[in-house]
């Protein structure tokens, strides 16, 4: 069985420093084997964001695979946008922006979606190529076939369930399609602040893109669920969605993902919010009561 806690849009420099202590507490707790952090790790990529993020991440114990989000190149200075755009990533986040994690049970593998221009106003926007599918369909290929395989990008792989025509990812389907023929069964994203799931696939029961319950899910090899995480850590939250992040085991081929909201005092499965069983999963993380 492997454990892990998918987080995104941490935006050091505009976090909540509970729920930063609080997610801390959570990940030490549960000691995941991995943590996937899928970008926007600062606000504007900025030097001392950067350490506040790197500072962060020493104190995960797990390791750690990231890939960058378009908050993690800095849009005031062009030169360094267009020519070294991902330096300081590389410096205080990973040395790598499309890193690859193999053990005997998974495979998880990042894209960086971040485009440093586009030819249009908006350059938030993010884009796969051609041969960056062509790079991931040989990574995917040259797998161990008993692999659980996680591909992970910042930019939305499917729009959420109240906007179809939401922005995706920039050849999302070309992706996703991809991902389906090498038998992928996690897409995993974030940058809009918004948890969601969806199977990209018809499923068994023959509801094509079927909408799940988002507190939970299932999925194997053969379907596969594109996974949105909400932020982790960030004080700009969207849609009233509270920090939230996802808990992912993958045991016997089947990967559950549990969304995991911050309560004000602690995280609870976003199924049980408000419950009784809520209050003790907090208890369970975050200790007794000091003594008076
Ligand atoms: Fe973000
Ligand atoms: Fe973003």
């Amino acid at each position: 069985m492997r454990r892990i806690a998918h987080i995104s849009d941490l935006h050091f420099r505009r976090v909540d420093p509970a729920v930063v202590e609080g997610l801390l507490a959570e990940l030490d707790h549960d000691r995941p084997d991995l943590v996937i952090a899928s970008g926007d790790f600062t606000m504007r990529a900025r030097t001392r964001e950067y350490e506040e993020a790197r500072a962060f991440l020493a104190r995960v114990t797990a390791p750690v695979l990231a890939v960058p989000g378009n908050h993690d190149i800095s849009p005031y200075r062009l030169w360094q946008r267009f020519f070294t755009p991902f330096r300081r990533y590389r410096r205080y986040i990973a040395p790598e922006t499309e890193p690859v994690f193999q053990d005997e049970e998974i495979a998880v593998i990042g894209l960086n979606t971040v485009r440093t221009w586009a030819p249009e106003r908006d350059w938030s926007q993010g884009k796969i190529t051609r041969a960056q599918i062509r790079r991931t369909e040989r990574v995917l290929a040259a797998l161990p076939p008993h692999l659980f395989r996680i591909i992970v990008g910042h930019h939305p792989f499917i729009p959420p369930p109240w906007d179809a025509e939401a922005r995706l990812v920039g050849r999302a389907d070309e992706a996703l399609a991809a991902f389906q023929r090498h038998h992928v069964g996690l897409a995993l994203a974030g940058h809009l602040h918004r948890g969601y799931s969806r199977f990209v696939m018809p499923t068994p029961s023959g509801a094509a893109r079927a909408e799940i319950d988002r507190s939970e899910a299932q999925t194997t090899a053969t379907r596969l669920l594109a996974v949105q995480a909400g932020s982790a850590t960030s004080t700009r939250l969207r849609g009233n969605e509270p920090n939230a992040y996802n808990r992912i085991t993958v045991e016997g081929g089947v990967a559950t993902v549990q969304v995991r909201l911050w309560t004000g005092s602690g995280w609870c499965d976003a199924a049980a919010a408000g419950s009784a069983r809520c209050a003790s999963d907090e208890a369970d993380v975050t200790g007794p009561p000091a003594p008076p």
